[in-house]
């Protein structure tokens, strides 16, 4: 018979999941950096390279990744930036919800790496 597991053990095996996580390996999100990530993919992603390290379909379009890695972009910064909507690009001729920013932000900090180092 199984025996239920104690809650102070399934929290241990939770948090267990960040140390294992390997290098390369997608880090765990939180809830609403999750939600950006989704709504990145439905709407971003025709343009933006939203995740990794692959080239954006639109050649003009910086990827998340080169955008989370700018000097000084912070999730402040970006979310600003998501909030002036006629500052953006012509491209990008749409505006964003302040709850759609929240999540874009939380993912994109997520995106930023350490060793991170422009391809130019
Ligand atoms: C129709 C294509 C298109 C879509 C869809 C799009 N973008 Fe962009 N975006 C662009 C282009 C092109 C640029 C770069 C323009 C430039 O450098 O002048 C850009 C630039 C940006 C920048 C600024 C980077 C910088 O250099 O300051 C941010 C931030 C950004 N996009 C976020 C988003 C987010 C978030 C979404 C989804 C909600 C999105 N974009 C959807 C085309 C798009």
């Amino acid at each position: 018979m199984l025996k239920p597991l104690a809650p102070a053990l399934v929290l241990a095996a939770l948090t267990a999941c960040v140390p294992a996580h390997s290098p390369g390996a997608p880090a765990p999100l939180s809830p609403s950096a999750q939600r950006g990530l989704t709504f990145a993919r439905a709407n971003c992603a025709g343009c933006h390279a939203v995740e990794g390290s692959a080239a954006s379909p639109n050649a003009e379009a910086p990827t998340f990744v080169a955008i989370a890695n700018m000097p000084g972009l912070t999730g402040e910064t970006l979310r600003q930036y998501l909030r002036d909507s006629h500052n953006y690009p012509a491209a990008m001729n749409f505006t964003v919800e302040p709850a759609q920013i929240d999540d874009l932000a939380d993912y994109a900090v997520t995106l930023k790496r350490a060793d991170y180092k422009p391809d130019i």
